[in-house]
C-alpha cells in the first residue's frame, strides 16, 4: 500500500497543519510505503518569494524530521525535484473539465482573500492530482480542507482511465482524521494562517504560552458552570490531554467555581509538554543541515524511479509513446 502527502512550505507549523497532515502522516509511515513530500510548486501559487521560499522549505524539510518522520522508512523529498509530475500534469489538465476547477472553495476563497487569480492557483488541483496519480498512490491523508481536492483527482483519474483505459492510473482514497479533521484556532475558528489565529508547534515557551493564554473566551464568570460544546479551550485540550484529563477539564466546566485562565494553563502546559521529545529531535537536526539535503536527495532520487515508470505507462495509454 502506498500512502502519499504534501505540505505546502508556507511558513511556521501550527497546531492545525500538524494534527492535520504530519502527525497522521508520521503514524502511516508504520503501515506502508509513505511518500511525503514538500509542495513547493504548489507554494508558488500564493507567494512569489524567493528567498521566503527557500527558507520555508528548508524548514518544513526540519520540522516533518523533527516531528518523527522516518526517512528509512518514507520516501521524502521535493515535489520540484522531480519535474516529471508537469508533464503528467499536463497531460491531466487535458481531460479534466473547466467546471470542475471552477467550482473548488480553495480557489474561491483564495481569490476572496485578495490573492491574484492566476493560472497555477486555478489549475492547482490538476498539479496536486498528479503529485498523487504519479506515484500511484493508494491512500492521502489530508485535512478535511483537502477532501474536495481529492474528490478532484479521483475525478481526473476515473476520466483518465475512461478514455485511455482502466490501468493508466490508480484510484486513491483520502484518510480524512475525523477527530481532529478540523483544528480550532485561538479566536475559535478553523485554525490557519490566512486567519492569524495559529498556535505554532515550534518556537520560545513564553510566547506560545501567551499566545495559549489569548484564546477568545466569553464572558461567563469564574463561579458559573461554562459551555464545553463552544470551549475553544476544551477542543484543543483534547488533542494533548490524557483521557482522564479532558474529562477533568469538561466537569470542572460543568461545574463552574474555576476561570478561563486557570483551564489556559492546564492547556498550555499539556500542549508544551507534547512536543518536548520533538523539540529536542529539531535541535539535532538543525545541527545537521547536511543531513537534511541527504534526505531529500536521497527522497528525490527514489521518487524519480517510481514518477517514471508510471510516465512511461501514462505516455503510452495517452499516445505520447
Ligand atoms: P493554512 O490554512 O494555515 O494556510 P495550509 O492550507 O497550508 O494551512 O494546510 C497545510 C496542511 O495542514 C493541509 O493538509 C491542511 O489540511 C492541514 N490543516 C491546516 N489547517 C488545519 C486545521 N485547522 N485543521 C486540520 N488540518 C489543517
Ligand atoms: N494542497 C495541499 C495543501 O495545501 C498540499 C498538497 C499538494 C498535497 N499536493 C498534494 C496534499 C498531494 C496531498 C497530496 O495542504
Amino acid at each position: 500500500m502506498r500512502i502519499l502527502t504534501g505540505l505546502q512550505p508556507s511558513g511556521k507549523l501550527h497546531v492545525g497543519n500538524y494534527f492535520g497532515a504530519i502527525e497522521p502522516a508520521v503514524r502511516l509511515q508504520e503501515l506502508g510505503e509513505a511518500f511525503y513530500f514538500i509542495a513547493d510548486y504548489h507554494a508558488m501559487t500564493s507567494s512569489q518569494d524567493p528567498a521566503a521560499l527557500r527558507e520555508n522549505v528548508r524548514e518544513l524539510a526540519v520540522d516533518f524530521l523533527a516531528c518523527g518522520l522516518d526517512p528509512s522508512r518514507a520516501v521524502f523529498f521535493r515535489q520540484s525535484a522531480v519535474p516529471e509530475v508537469n508533464e503528467l500534469a499536463w497531460i491531466l489538465s487535458t481531460v479534466c473539465p473547466m467546471s470542475l476547477l471552477s467550482k473548488c472553495h480553495s480557489y474561491k476563497d483564495k481569490i476572496a482573500q485578495g490573492i491574484a487569480p492566476n493560472h497555477g492557483l486555478f489549475a492547482y488541483p490538476v498539479l496536486m492530482a498528479a503529485d498523487i496519480l504519479l506515484y500511484d498512490s493508494n491512500q492521502v491523508p489530508v485535512g478535511k480542507d483537502q477532501k474536495q481536492h481529492l474528490e478532484v483527482t479521483r475525478d481526473i483519474a476515473v476520466k483518465l482511465n475512461e478514455t485511455f483505459g482502466d490501468d493508466c492510473v490508480v484510484l486513491p482514497e483520502p484518510i480524512i482524521r475525523e477527530d481532529t479533521a478540523v483544528v480550532v484556532g485561538l479566536d475559535g475558528r478553523k485554525m490557519s494562517k490566512s486567519y492569524g489565529n495559529t498556535l505554532p508547534i515550534f518556537g520560545e515557551e513564553k510566547p506560545l504560552k501567551k499566545l495559549i493564554m489569548k484564546i477568545t473566551t466569553d464572558s461567563t464568570p469564574v463561579e458559573a458552570p461554562k459551555s464545553v460544546e463552544n470551549s475553544t479551550i476544551l477542543a484543543l485540550y483534547k488533542l494533548y490531554a490524557s483521557a482522564a484529563d479532558y474529562a477533568a477539564m469538561v466537569d470542572d466546566h460543568e461545574r463552574g467555581g474555576i476561570g478561563y485562565g486557570d483551564f489556559k494553563r492546564r492547556l498550555a502546559d499539556a500542549y508544551w509538554d507534547y512536543y518536548a521529545p520533538m523539540r529536542v529531535r529539531r535541535k539535532d537536526v538543525l545541527a545537521d543541515l547536511g543531513y537534511v539535503e541527504q534526505v531529500l536527495a536521497e527522497g528525490a532520487a527514489r521518487a524519480r524511479e517510481e514518477a517514471s515508470k508510471t510516465l512511461i505507462r501514462v505516455r503510452r495509454a495517452v499516445g505520447l509513446l
